[in-house]
């Protein structure tokens, strides 16, 4: 990335903390069954309470750790007036095939659902292997598309019976505008080359494997286009630079970079993150945010990883590999 995207990266960032004010989202989401992953802490679970605020019947939230999952239902439920029975909590590893695959299993059998906040990530540098997979691949871009390729038809089946349309919003950053990534674009695979450790930047891995999540969302969106009511919006969405526990792993120059933001006070509040998420799945959220990546809760440009040469080619060679992996996790996961 040359110096002038970078300096074009961070002047929007700047503005965006400064100058936009995110809305208090008012949205009536009564009756509505709404997922969020990583819901236990940070903007999952800011964004989850707003759900219970906006008179949601059903939050889930989709968790790792289900003692923390239920301390966060608690905490819901002391600032917010809503039955008990609203709020679940359900077991969720993003890293864990079995896991995403029982718990999409689960949603399948509710009543309805009406949108999900796919929410949980992780930032770091430190070197791990789970799912066979680097870790921040593995959970922000692989084990995020599994799970969304998996509720998509629950998602789509819902609307149909409620004439609702559906709502799936990622989290992704806008920090993949600076994602590096001139070492895919070399002989080999990518997977083969996101799991050596040797050839790996891990100082661009956070940013990477936020470009390659909204790739693949990109192609699935291509692929279900909006033809009628019952085909889900989905969408990629930045809340900026926000607090949260995100940090807790020492995580090098990007945690050098947001943290510089954050050390002039311009990150915005958790609350207010939370609301960017919400605002991402609004019942009424225009159709022209299908495959598109929002900030400031617009549809914001795709940037020069996306919009370029290099970028196409690196998206189907990625989207191959991809989507090729995930239907050997979950056979016909990727027929849509
Ligand atoms: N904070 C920012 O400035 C910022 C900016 C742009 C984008 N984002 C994105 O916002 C999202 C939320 O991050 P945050 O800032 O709220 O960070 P956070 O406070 O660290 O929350 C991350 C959440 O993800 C969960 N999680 C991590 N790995 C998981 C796994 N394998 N399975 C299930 N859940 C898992 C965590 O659960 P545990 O507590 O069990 O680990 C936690 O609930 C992430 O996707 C992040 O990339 C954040």
């Amino acid at each position: 990335m040359s110096a002038s995207e970078k300096m074009g990266w961070m002047g929007g960032l700047l503005r965006s903390q400064l100058l936009v004010k995110i809305p208090y989202p008012t949205c009536d989401l009564a009756g509505q069954t709404v997922i969020v992953t990583g819901s236990n802490t940070g903007l999952g679970l800011e964004a989850a309470r707003h759900v219970a605020r906006l008179g949601a019947s059903k939050v889930i939230l989709a968790v790792r750790t289900v003692s923390k999952g239920e301390a966060a239902a608690e905490n819901i439920l002391k600032s917010c007036k809503v039955p008990k029975s609203n709020i679940e909590v359900w077991q969720l590893d993003m890293s864990n095939t079995a896991s995403i695959k029982a718990f999409s299993d689960r949603a399948s059998k509710l009543k309805r659902l009406d949108a999900a906040i796919l929410n949980a990530g992780i930032l770091t540098e430190n070197w791990e292997v789970l799912n066979s997979m680097e870790s921040t691949i593995a959970v922000n871009a692989v084990g995020t598309m599994l799970l969304t390729t998996l509720l998509l038809p629950t998602l789509r089946q819902s609307a149909a019976k409620t004439g609702l349309r559906g709502r799936l919003s990622i989290v992704g950053s806008d920090i993949m505008y600076m994602a590096d990534t001139h070492e895919l674009l070399t002989e080999g695979t990518i997977m083969e080359k996101i799991n050596d450790q040797a050839q790996s930047q891990m100082a661009q891995r956070y940013p990477l494997s936020k470009v390659l999540l909204f790739y693949s969302v990109q192609e699935l969106a291509r692929r279900v286009p909006l033809t009628d009511k019952s085909v889900v919006i989905l969408s990629v969405m930045t809340l900026g630079a926000c607090k949260s526990d995100l940090f807790r792993d020492d995580a090098g120059l990007i945690k050098r970079m947001v943290m510089g933001v954050m050390i002039g006070s311009m990150a915005r509040t958790t609350e207010v993150g939370g609301r960017t998420l919400v605002l991402s799945v609004v019942p009424d959220l225009p159709a022209e945010a299908h495959g598109r990546f929002l900030m400031d809760t617009k549809v914001a440009k795709n940037g020069n990883n996306v919009d370029s040469p290099a970028g196409h080619e690196l998206a189907e060679k990625w989207n191959n590999e991809l989507f090729a992996h995930l239907e050997k996790l979950s056979p016909g996961c990727t027929q849509l």
